[in-house]
């Protein structure tokens, strides 16, 4: 992985999206009856921007929306500012500085897209972006994000279990786990003329960790489709592993026998395992993992905050990994 030793590009306050407009859109979900209501965000995010006297910066005006329900698997910590989650970004097939991704994703072309299932499948097939955005009910799920590198933001993913998408495939009993593989295009993706790793990006999840309830296959952002440098058209999110484990701009799941060797762990596997849960008590080689800086509430006093076991997600994912040596499975 790629570390930036110091903070230069980490957007300063000022240059953030006021927290108000965001908080103000939460109380409104709440006071609009609840949790999951079937609100429909674009239209609370408009009268939010209207209670608040402020523009919503959700995004691109012409970005399309999404209509989804706010899921009780969300924190209720603040949302790091739409500005931060859009601009200071992981996506080396666009660069390996953080603001490449938004200086340069511009490129790339998300229609048309599919995402091709097969290996270990019943009924493998591909599917359709179309069919893709309205495969399963969109939900809003409020996570904390942590990268290896020791930051970490709260995203507002909109998305459905990846779950909905495997069992319209029906894995076969020889399919232990699911590989990820992301667009690799030098055409559209500037990052691929230097071999950072190699490329296609590729992850891999257990078949349980893949189904479970938390995994989200993501399609959207902050209440619209996903930016270009947050993955679109679509991405995994999966909140309680290091960032690099959420791949974006998928085109195809691949469910296999053998555990694969992902981009990662061919590059440095000493650096980077296979399972990669958030842990505080396992360092990386080259540095402490016990705490982190989330970014948007930046100022040089700062503190650091500890860093929860398995990103805060220990209670629903823990049973995954029972009885297994969390230092050895790194
Ligand atoms: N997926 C692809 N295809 N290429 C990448 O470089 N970077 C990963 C992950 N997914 C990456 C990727 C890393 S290191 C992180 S921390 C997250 O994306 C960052 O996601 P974000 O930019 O939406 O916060």
């Amino acid at each position: 992985m790629l570390i930036r030793t110091h903070d230069a590009s980490t957007p300063a306050a000022s240059d953030i999206t006021p927290r108000e407009v965001w908080r103000n859109r939460r109380h409104l979900l709440a006071a609009a009856g609840g949790t999951a209501l079937g609100v429909t965000l674009p239209a609370l995010a408009s009268t939010a921007a209207k209670a608040s006297g402020t523009i919503m910066q959700g995004g691109d005006s012409k970005a399309q929306k999404l209509a989804a329900t706010a899921s009780k698997l969300s924190t209720p910590e603040r949302a790091t500012p739409y500005k931060v989650v859009t601009t200071y970004n992981n996506f080396y097939e666009f660069g390996t500085e953080k603001d490449d991704p938004v200086k340069h994703a511009h490129r790339l072309r998300t229609r048309p897209w599919s995402v091709r299932v097969e290996g270990e499948v019943a009924k493998p097939r591909s599917f359709d972006i179309e069919e893709l955005l309205t495969l399963a009910p969109l939900e809003e799920r409020i996570y904390r994000m942590r990268c290896v590198e020791g930051w970490s933001m709260v995203s507002p993913w909109i998305g459905y279990p990846l779950a909905e998408l495997i069992r319209r495939v029906e894995p076969t009993s020889k399919a232990r786990y699911a590989e990820f593989v992301t667009l690799a295009d030098p055409k559209q993706m500037n990052g691929l003329a230097v071999p950072v790793i190699s490329w296609p990006y590729m992850e891999a999840l257990r078949l349980d960790e893949a189904m479970h309830p938390l995994t989200l296959f993501t399609v959207g952002l902050y209440g619209e489709v996903l930016p270009n440098q947050n993955g679109a058209p679509v991405r995994l999110v999966v909140p309680w592993k290091y960032g690099f484990k959420s791949a974006k701009s998928l085109v195809s799941i691949r469910f296999v026998e053998k555990q694969p060797n992902t981009s990662w762990m061919r590059s440095s596997p000493e650096e980077y395992g296979f399972y990669s849960n958030v842990n505080p008590e396992v360092s990386h080689p080259r540095w402490s993992q016990a705490t982190e800086r989330r970014l948007g509430e930046d100022g040089f006093m700062q503190r650091r905050r500890p860093t929860l076991m398995m990103n805060g997600y220990a209670d629903q994912v823990g049973s995954l990994y029972a009885g297994m040596d969390l230092r050895r499975n790194f």
